[in-house]
């Protein structure tokens, strides 16, 4: 991603959240107060602009449909259906006890935001770049007090909060984006303590063409023009491969056909991007 900018796929996160959940089948997948954080990180990663306007508008949720169209078909329905599952398993580590609660890459998602006033003895952290890190921040003004903000440039360094364990950690949407020996380091970085991961890569269906199975050119040429292109796929084989050598365990897949028909929802979404679970 370009140094001195919030990222730009986070900023789309965003505001495909808005638009969708104004959507009837998807309005009870996104809550009232993620859907207000999202409109304002998008207020506060466009100051002066449009944008925040037009997700609000009923046209402009039409252009955005044919935007999608000639280049990730379904891809603010997948994020949506994405963060629900992603959501209902951390309710369940939640429960399950861990202590600390880590995001990593945590771009303009609110999930921590919206946990932490609800599991007060429980430590959340959000990391990510400082450039997406500073709008973030500066759209919260305050925020819950069992929750604190790192920075971290994934590119150079590695996720090292000081954490209570069992920790819970989530990288959702951000590995893809950082090379894949880096990915392998900090995997085992992760392995070393004690907890559960949720993590999201782009599955390999065929060799040299990286991204959604549905994805275009011209998403490739956004990404690229934007400085932040897919950079590695992988099989479920190389990923567990991967993680049972960093010392996870208790491996599961859950590909994209799966979590958005847990939601019942099939045809015409992104597909591609696999969740990960995974625990030491
Ligand atoms: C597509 S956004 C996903 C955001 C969020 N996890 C979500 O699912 O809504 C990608 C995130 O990865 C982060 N990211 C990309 N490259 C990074 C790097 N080198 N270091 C730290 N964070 C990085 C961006 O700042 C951004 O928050």
């Amino acid at each position: 991603m370009k140094a001195n900018m919030a990222s730009q796929t986070a900023v789309v996160v965003a505001a495909g959240t808005v638009i969708t959940s104004r959507e009837p089948r998807f309005q009870n997948l996104v809550t009232e107060s993620a859907r207000r954080f999202a409109q304002d990180f998008v207020r506060a990663a466009r100051p002066g602009s449009m944008l925040p306007a037009l997700i609000e508008q009923r046209w402009f949720r039409n252009v955005m449909s044919l935007v999608q169209s000639v280049t990730i078909p379904g891809l603010f329905r997948h994020h949506i259906l994405r963060k629900a599952f992603i959501e209902r398993q951390a309710r369940l580590s939640l429960q399950e006890g861990i202590r600390s609660f880590v995001v990593v890459g945590a771009g303009f998602d609110s999930l921590a935001l919206r946990l932490a006033p609800e599991f007060p003895g429980v430590q959340f952290v959000e990391l990510d770049h400082p450039a997406t890190q500073r709008v973030k921040r500066r759209a919260l003004g305050s925020f819950p007090e069992n929750l604190r903000f790192e920075s971290v440039d994934l590119g150079s360094e590695l996720p090292t909060p000081e954490v209570a364990t069992p920790a819970l950690t989530i990288v959702e949407g951000v590995l893809m984006y950082i090379p894949l020996e880096t990915v392998e380091k900090i995997l085992r970085h992760i392995g070393q303590s004690q907890g559960a991961l949720i993590f999201t890569f782009m599955e390999r269906l065929t060799v040299g063409r990286i991204g959604f199975y549905n994805q275009t050119w011209l998403a490739d040429l956004w990404l690229k023009r934007k400085s932040e292109p897919f950079k590695w796929d992988a099989s479920q084989t190389e990923i567990e491969a991967i993680l049972v050598e960093a010392g996870f365990t208790r491996i599961e897949f859950w590909n994209s056909e799966k979590y958005h028909a847990a939601f019942g929802h099939g045809d015409g979404l992104a597909r591609g991007e696999t969740i990960c679970i995974a625990r030491t």
